[in-house]
């Protein structure tokens, strides 16, 4: 597998082959975001980091627009069109949107690829909406897949910013949320914060 990055600076060097080791590594957690969010259909959604769209793809008939932020073109060039997906190229740091925009905010597989964690918590604080919910999907730093795919990532995009489960969960109250729920799967986590 590893090969087939081999070179890669950022993910625009790699979307192409991005789809197929997703889910040849089974790292695509629809389901479990889909539970965790319990989307409405009149629900604005933010996929920040949204890469090729194909979470957001899955989601779109469970809530009324999403939003796919994404600072790399050649990522987002893979997302479906429809009226319902709406792509923007920009920085999770300074998201492009008025304040208090989004029912809910989707950041999956994507803290630990920016170094800022705190502006990124007061990003998404700003352009949630009272009551508006965020999901963050990633992976516990201490279990040794973590470890391995953290060698690998590094090697591709240098250095990389992965938490515990409990980071993340102080993170994300530090960050002004209330802690709706805690999904602890090993290697992996899901955590649902309320503003
Ligand atoms: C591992 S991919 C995750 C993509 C998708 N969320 C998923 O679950 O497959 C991380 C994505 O975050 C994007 N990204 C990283 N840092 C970003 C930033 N500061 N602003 C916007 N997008 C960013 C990358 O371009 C990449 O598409």
């Amino acid at each position: 597998m590893i090969d087939i990055f081999k070179g890669s600076k950022n993910f625009s060097d790699i979307h192409e082959r991005y789809d197929e080791f997703m889910h040849n590594m089974r790292f695509y957690r629809v389901e479990e975001i889909k539970e965790i969010a319990k989307l409405k259909s009149t629900d604005r959604v933010l996929d920040i980091g949204a890469g090729t769209g194909y979470i957001a793809s899955k989601l779109i008939d469970s809530c009324h627009e999403i939003h796919l932020l994404d600072e790399s073109r050649e990522m987002l060039s893979h997302a479906p069109d429809s009226s319902k997906l709406i792509k923007v190229i920009g920085d999770a740091l300074n998201i492009p949107y008025e304040d208090n925009y989004f029912d809910v905010i989707i950041l999956s597989d994507v803290l630990h690829h920016i170094k800022d964690q705190e502006s990124l918590m007061k990003e998404c604080y700003r352009v949630l909406k009272p009551a508006g919910r965020i999901i963050v999907h990633d992976f516990h730093r201490k279990y040794l897949k973590t470890k391995l795919l953290a060698l690998f990532e590094t090697s591709l995009f240098g250095k990389l910013y992965y938490r515990t489960i409990e980071e993340t969960t102080n993170l994300i109250e530090q960050g002004g949320f209330n802690i709706g729920e805690i999904n602890n799967k090993g290697y992996y986590y899901m955590i649902l914060g309320e503003r």
